[in-house]
């Protein structure tokens, strides 16, 4: 972790106008600078960097963030490795690891290396095991692989003796092979053996390519087909993608990620020329997954297994990418004939087929969405559209987009022959459940204060003029959920800090942390005004005060009825004190408001 105070510093010493123009020549346009944004193909620039702000965002793609942000997106760099750079740029060292226990992280960062150490090792074994395997060749042979794919992708053979890699390490016994999961510890004798034997290897890499872990095939029939390391300190299933680190030019070049199931798939992708396909390891394509992807490409395409099992996992995949929509990004959904994987496919019909399919036959999320919702429902009658609807809910609250959500809610609103403020009026009251600090939660089943535009607007508003959070008054002793919490979140953050935080301050100071997506589509949204980014009037920001203390009641106001609906018998303990403070304060009237 690098410490926040430090990132505060680097945003203030740097200047994102220096930054940005290094890369992309910029022309001043009044208070601001403009070029043609380099993250989309335009032909009239709307890509705007604002010196006061520290921040650029894009009216044309949404595509947004500080001097740290633009680094990432434009090089492509991981966060840490933005920091340095922009910090080595302005002759300021990166504090290593001035957490709160330096001994911790220090410790951490050596567990680290010795774990990458030990895998990288492993995998040169391996690699070095497969050359003279003959089973393991002819199985991979037989699948059609060339010996320059499986160089590429740095696959090895694991042998079958039980303790293969002591001809490797020194020291069997040296904890980093147990915690890197490459050898298992019997748990009545203690005894020690490899994890993987007899099967083919494949080296998971993570961004920065050091290898995190491994998935084994048996050659031919047995159980289970795939062996995978287990999740370790270096490896994540949920975050990483097989294949992703390989595939980084490609998906870069063609500005699309294909996202399939297995390994086999992507190393037969690839070996055909398709190579800007990625898989998940094992397990559902999660919302860290699609985060991750989108910030590498516009386009992102499922392309999962043609079987039951896949049509499960693309709407899995579908589920956990609605927080994650952007608009200005397009998600596609292609579904192979039922016998196919991408595998198959592409060895059977070759790549101009196999793309075409992809362009031709794949279809928009959106049009998923509404597919897969009106297969079950009978849209003649109005119990079946009222059931539409009712399913379609909690889905399209999920949907960061705005226009995106906006267009898909009115093609159900069609559907269901309603109309779209019908919808909204009906679906005023819930949203989806969200992580939040405080200890408190509303109860699942109760209805909760809804998210709505003006919400969005009072965080885009003090994210761009942060200096009007000083004039406000949080209330105690309240439960904040989601958009609301990010708010109060915001105000505080400003409120306890020396200095006038910028808003690439704000938003880096976020970043990691649970409202981090919030303030993401807050800032991405496309119906961010080019206004914004000048200086304020003072009408906008009465308008500001006047919205924050309505909202703040209307919050209040929501919260008792909700509570108030339960019955006072059904309250727990917390929920009644809550309900009492909020009585009160409705009695007297606040100092702020
Ligand atoms: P599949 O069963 O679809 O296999 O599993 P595949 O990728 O087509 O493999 P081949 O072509 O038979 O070699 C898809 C993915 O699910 C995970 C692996 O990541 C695999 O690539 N998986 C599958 C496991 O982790 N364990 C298993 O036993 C099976
Ligand atoms: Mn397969």
């Amino acid at each position: 972790m690098i410490p926040q105070d430090f990132i505060d510093q680097l945003l203030s010493r740097v200047d994102i106008v220096d930054v940005v123009d290094r890369y992309v020549p910029l022309k001043k346009a009044g208070q601001n600078y403009m070029a043609c944004c380099p993250f989309h193909k335009e032909k009239s620039p709307s890509f705007t960097v604002s010196p006061t702000k520290q921040f650029y965002h894009c009216f044309g793609c949404g595509a947004h963030g500080s001097a740290i942000g633009f680094v990432m997106e434009y090089q492509g760099l991981p966060f840490v490795d933005a920091v340095k750079n922009l910090a080595e740029g302005i002759g300021l060292q990166v504090p290593q690891e001035r957490a709160a226990n330096p001994e911790a992280s220090r410790a951490a960062r050596e567990k680290q290396l010795s774990l990458e150490s030990a895998l990288s090792q492993a995998a040169a074994y391996y690699k070095q095991q497969l050359k003279s395997a003959v089973n393991a060749i002819s199985y991979l042979k037989g699948r059609g692989l060339t010996g320059e794919i499986a160089a590429r992708f740095g696959l090895g053979y694991a042998p079958g003796d039980w303790q293969n890699l002591q001809a490797v390490f020194s020291e069997y016994l040296n904890p980093a092979l147990l915690e890197s999961g490459l050898v298992i510890e019997a748990e009545d004798t203690g005894r020690r053996y490899d994890r993987f034997r007899d099967r083919v290897m494949f080296p998971i890499r993570n961004q920065r390519g050091a290898i995190i872990g491994f998935g084994g095939r048996v050659l031919g029939k047995g159980e289970p087909k795939y062996l995978n390391s287990p999740e370790t300190p270096l490896f994540e299933k949920g975050r990483e993608l097989y294949g992703l680190y390989e595939a980084r030019q490609a998906i870069r070049h063609a500005n699309a990620v294909l996202v399939v199931e297995g390994y086999m798939d992507v190393v037969a992708l690839a070996q055909y020329g398709v190579e800007y396909a990625v898989a998940t390891l094992g397990t559902a394509t999660t919302g860290e997954h699609v985060r991750k992807l989108l910030r590498h490409a516009d386009q992102v395409y499922f392309c999962f297994d043609g079987d039951k099992a896949g049509q499960k996992a693309a709407w899995r995949a579908l589920e956990n990418c609605l927080p994650q929509l952007v608009d200005g990004k397009a998600l596609h959904f292609l579904f192979l004939p039922q016998e196919h994987d991408p595998d198959s496919y592409i060895r059977e019909h070759g790549r101009d087929a196999f793309e075409a399919a992809l362009r031709e036959q794949s279809i928009p999320l959106s049009a998923y969405f509404t597919r897969e919702l009106t297969a079950s429902v009978d849209l003649s009658s109005p119990e079946g559209r009222a059931e539409l609807i009712k399913q379609a809910k909690p889905l399209l609250d999920q949907i960061a987009a705005p226009m995106l959500g906006y267009i898909i809610k009115k093609r159900l609103a069609e559907l269901a022959q309603m109309e779209v403020d019908e919808i909204d009026m009906l679906m005023g009251h819930s949203r989806p459940e969200r992580k939040g600090r405080r200890e408190y939660r509303l109860p699942r089943e109760s209805t909760r204060p809804a998210s709505t535009p003006i919400m969005r607007k009072q965080i885009r508003d003090v994210l761009m003029n942060p200096e009007w959070a000083l004039a406000i008054q949080i209330r105690e002793n309240e439960i904040y959920e989601g958009e609301m919490a990010a708010l109060v979140a915001i105000i505080e953050r400003v409120q306890a800090s020396e200095q006038l935080p910028s808003c690439a301050v704000l938003a880096e100071g976020f970043r990691h942390t649970e409202h981090e997506s919030i303030i993401d589509s807050v800032l991405q949204d496309s119906q961010l005004r080019s206004e914004e980014f000048i200086n304020p009037n003072e009408l906008d920001r009465e308008n500001f005060m006047l919205g924050f203390d309505k909202l703040m009641d209307r919050y209040d106001d929501e919260l008792v009825s909700t509570l108030s609906n339960k019955g006072y018998e059904h309250l727990s303990q917390e929920e009644l004190q809550l309900l009492r403070t909020l009585l009160a304060r409705r009695m007297r009237p606040t100092p702020a408001s």
